[in-house]
């Protein structure tokens, strides 16, 4: 029998390293990051099911070896977790500051959105070959147009908001093969992007509020992403669902 593979991207960090993607069913996960070392920690933690694939999403022809792994494989892949991201924009201000850091909005394009779009790519005729066909990008209330306020942060939000289009391109594409696309805004999570603290000092968990800027480990933002793919039919309209983690829709 043809094994069962989840793929998952930015797997050495934040919520990507957490047990996001550890279902019973699936027999490996195919953990993607840059850092060799991390991806392999997490093998102690998690086990042989893990299997680390050291590329860099921002280099066009990485993909490739993704594309021939699966040839040689020719696993199911039963859904993929696009969660690879960077945030850059330290210095760029907002557009009056005089210094937007071109570099940073190309890498934060780069990554965010037309990594996505690389993966997505190399996979998606066995992932529509698959059970789930379903595709779950880690996205950002920052990609809002709606909900936005972060005018210092012109780079990762463009970057965001690309990925949410890439994701209504993907679904329309794919829907017709029974494929499914759902864009997350993960909260806001104590990691390398989201710092270690939140506005107010130590880590709180803010109580339920209509602003959907929580603060929470990744830990929690996993669980609450994986109840919401246990039963995705339920955000899944004309366009792609918007979630946060606590299963709440978001604006576009
Ligand atoms: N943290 C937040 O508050 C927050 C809020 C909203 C949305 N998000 C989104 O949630 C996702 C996960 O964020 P996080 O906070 O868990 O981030 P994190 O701790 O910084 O982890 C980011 C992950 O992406 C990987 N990555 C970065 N650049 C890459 C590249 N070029 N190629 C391959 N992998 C790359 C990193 O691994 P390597 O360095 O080993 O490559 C790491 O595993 C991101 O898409 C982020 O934009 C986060």
């Amino acid at each position: 029998m043809r094994k069962q593979v989840a793929i998952i991207t930015g797997a050495s960090g934040g919520i990507g390293s957490t047990r996001l993607v550890l279902r019973e069913n699936i027999d490996e996960i195919w953990a993607i990051a840059r850092n060799r070392e991390k991806l392999d920690a997490l093998k102690k933690d998690f086990g042989d099911k893990i299997i680390a694939i050291s590329q860099d999403l921002g280099d066009a022809d990485a993909m490739r070896s993704l594309a021939d792994m699966l040839r040689t494989e020719n696993p199911v892949v039963a859904y993929l977790i696009n969660n690879a991201g960077v945030w850059l924009d330290h210095t760029s201000g907002d557009i009056l500051s005089g210094h937007q850091d071109y570099d940073a909005i190309f890498e934060q394009f780069n990554v965010n959105a037309v990594g996505a779009i690389r993966v997505i790519e190399a996979l998606v005729q066995p992932l529509l070959k698959g059970f789930d066909k379903l595709v779950a990008n880690i996205s950002s209330e920052a990609g809002s147009i709606d909900g936005n306020s972060k005018p210092d942060q012109l780079g990762y939000c463009m970057s965001k908001a690309a990925m949410n289009m890439m994701s209504c391109c993907v679904l329309y594409a794919i829907r017709p093969k029974g494929g499914m696309v759902l864009n997350f805004h993960p909260g806001w999570m104590q990691s390398v992007i989201g710092g270690p603290a939140g506005p107010d000092g130590p880590f709180v968990e803010l109580p339920r509020v209509e602003d959907v800027k929580f603060y929470v480990t990744p830990a929690q933002s996993a669980e609450g992403i994986m109840k919401v793919l246990d039963e995705p039919e339920r955000f899944s309209g004309k366009n792609p669902g918007f979630v946060n983690y606590r299963g709440d829709r978001m604006q576009y």
